[in-house]
């Protein structure tokens, strides 16, 4: 049954897909099949936290990963892997290297050392524009969304580049002309289900920070990404569209789409993620399951060392602490 399920999802279209999940569930039921969240919690049960400990199907591996500014190493990830079709979390204080470690990975930005591999291929020296189309999408902590566009053009630029576009397409109007009717569909698509379609037509400066937070994963998912790469999704989102955002993730997991997200709500990361990596000065200092990595004592470090620039409250990490325990 949970393998039929699972075969299903693989063989779908994720935006096309997206539609069923828009759904609210009736009283009293979940929202989300749990047919990759299964595969992916019985895949991670007997990982060991362990930072750089092996996942039993890891869709991105970095090995010896640096970068530094100057003097000072924003990034120095020895291994690191995350596991295909599940939801990581990654957390750690302001100036950790969670940006950096995206921008390294996705090409916009270029390590002093190190390789990664995404889905089998290596990704080193390649442009962004390439990578997206291997199939690993990233969101910025800043959107990226051009204010004086509308809404729908937004999302018709983050459509795949067709290769030989050019030249050869444009002397095939037809051909042209079907590819820029799919995409507008598949915008359409999207933008219903992210709750955005009567905003189709307005300029995209318009829109509220948490509107524009969701146009912009909108806009990743014209690709059909294997990997999203969400950089702060729900900072500056109000409370009711947070809920919305939680729910498009747990929804993108059970497409077979894999989440990789930065996040300060421990509440939410609690809530969400099959796997928590925990990031400060640059390396990873913990990982595993979210329980028992919240109640690790290298992440309280890193939240609450000297030299860590808090920014979850420290309330939050008592309080959690205190809810563990209960
Ligand atoms: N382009 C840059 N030039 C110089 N320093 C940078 C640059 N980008 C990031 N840094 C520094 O690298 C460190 C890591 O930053 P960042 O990756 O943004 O952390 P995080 O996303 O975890 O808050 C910080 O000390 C930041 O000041
Ligand atoms: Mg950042």
């Amino acid at each position: 049954m949970r393998e039929n399920n699972v075969e299903t999802t693989r063989e779908a279209k994720p935006f096309q897909d997206l539609a069923k999940w828009a759904t609210k569930a009736p009283e009293g039921e979940t929202l989300i099949s749990t047919a990759y969240k299964d595969k992916v919690s019985e895949d991670l049960k007997f990982v060991d936290n362990t930072p750089g400990v092996h996942k039993p199907d890891p869709i991105l591996v970095a090995d010896h990963v640096t970068r530094k500014f100057g003097g000072m190493t924003a990034v120095d990830v020895n291994h690191f892997e995350i596991e295909r079709h599940g939801i990581t979390a990654l957390i750690g204080p302001n100036g950790a290297g969670k940006t950096t470690f995206f921008n390294l990975m996705t090409g916009f930005d270029t390590p002093n050392t190190g390789d990664w591999r995404f889905d089998g291929r290596d990704m080193a020296h390649m442009q962004p524009e390439k990578v997206a189309r291997m199939g690993m999408v990233r969101t910025f902590q800043l959107t990226k969304v051009m204010s004086r566009l509308t809404v729908l053009d937004n999302m018709l630029l983050g459509a795949p580049v067709q290769p030989g576009e050019g030249m050869f397409r444009s002397l095939i109007p037809g051909l042209w002309r079907k590819q820029e009717r799919e995409n507008i569909e598949k915008a359409e698509a999207l933008l219903e289900r992210f709750l955005l379609i009567k905003k189709k037509n307005d300029f995209a400066g318009s829109l509220s920070g948490g509107q524009r937070k969701l146009l912009e994963m909108a806009r990743a998912l014209m690709r059909d990404p294997k990997l999203v790469m969400l950089d702060e999704p729900m900072a500056g989102v109000n409370p009711a569209l947070k809920q919305s955002l939680l729910d498009h993730i747990m929804s993108l997991r059970e497409e077979g789409t894999t989440v990789l997200f930065v996040e300060h709500d421990i509440n939410m990361v609690r809530h969400i993620a099959d796997w928590v990596t925990v990031m400060a000065e640059g390396k990873i200092v913990a990982e595993g399951q979210p329980k028992s990595v919240m109640n690790d004592p290298a992440v309280i470090d890193a939240y609450l060392g000297a030299h860590a620039n808090i920014d979850l409250g420290d309330d939050a990490v008592l309080d959690l602490k205190e809810s563990e325990e209960h």
